[in-house]
């Protein structure tokens, strides 16, 4: 089918045709996700708590997130492929953001990069666009900022609101191919959905943007914990935990390997 490409994305808002997105950090199961038909796969700085073991965002390294970016890339055909920037690889200049994210487009074949912040990173996105590079927007409650803005809350209530909304001007205006707009009042996002032409991706946004983006480890029920915003659509932990027991049991009682699973001579 070819790859998904920014102006699909575009024609896609115009349409009206909602835009999917999940996390991937590999190679198995981009591959799945690619072949289920999501458009876009974002290699998030959430792979940090989700896959690292780290307890937040704020620790995983560029380094870390090549590998990964890498594997996603290698296993998608069509799917559009970002990768986040960590914290600490992009805000001090748009030089620092560029050449971050030249490493992510070179070494890992990302097609576009992800970073959080409004109208004051509107020269990063500038420059990265001038380059080349593909930029998505994060606003909304972002979760490097999280020691600034007191923990994991809603963003754009009262006054805020048209904060925000000069934000995703702003980064529209510099360049930015999408927004993702996590756990800001339903009302808002639509209210930004309608004024900006590129599309926007919500998480815990509600239902009038033009795409949504959860992370697959909590649409897909592996976590015991999930946010109110993230819907398990599957109960993948609690298969692979009974599989695993399974396995357990029958090498513990014998009955695994059979015949049919040894070779005879
Ligand atoms: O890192 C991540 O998973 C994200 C999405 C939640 C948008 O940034
Ligand atoms: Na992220």
């Amino acid at each position: 089918p070819g790859r998904v490409r920014v102006h699909h994305l575009k024609n896609m808002k115009e349409r009206g045709e909602r835009i999917t997105m999940l996390t991937a950090y590999d190679a198995v199961t981009a591959r799945i996700f690619d072949e289920a038909g999501i458009d876009t796969l974002l290699v998030g700085d959430s792979i940090s708590d989700n896959m690292l073991g780290y307890s937040s965002t704020i620790p995983v390294t560029v380094d870390e997130m090549i590998p990964a970016v890498r594997a996603v890339s290698r296993a998608t055909q069509r799917a559009l492929v970002i990768a986040d920037l960590p914290f600490g690889s992009y805000e001090a200049s748009p030089q620092q953001a560029h050449a971050t994210a030249v490493r992510m487009l070179k070494e890992a074949g990302a097609h576009a990069v992800k970073f959080e912040g409004g109208a004051h990173l509107a020269g990063h996105v500038e420059l990265l666009t001038r380059a080349g590079i593909p930029v998505v927007g994060h606003l909304g409650f972002t979760p490097q900022s999280e020691n600034v803005l007191g923990g994991k809350r809603v963003q754009g209530r009262g006054e805020q609101a048209e904060i925000l909304v000069e934000d995703a001007i702003a980064l529209q205006d510099a360049g930015a191919i999408m927004v993702v707009l996590e756990m800001v009042p339903a009302p808002l996002a639509e209210r930004i959905s309608e004024v900006l032409s590129i599309p926007t991706i919500g998480i815990g946004a509600g239902n009038a943007c033009d795409g949504q983006v959860l992370v697959w480890t909590d649409m897909a029920g592996m976590t015991n914990w999930s946010p109110r915003f993230a819907k398990q659509f599957g109960q993948v932990g609690a298969e692979l935990y009974a599989a695993a027991r399974a396995y357990k049991y029958e090498v513990g009682e014998g009955s695994f390997p059979a015949a049919e699973h040894s070779y005879q001579e």
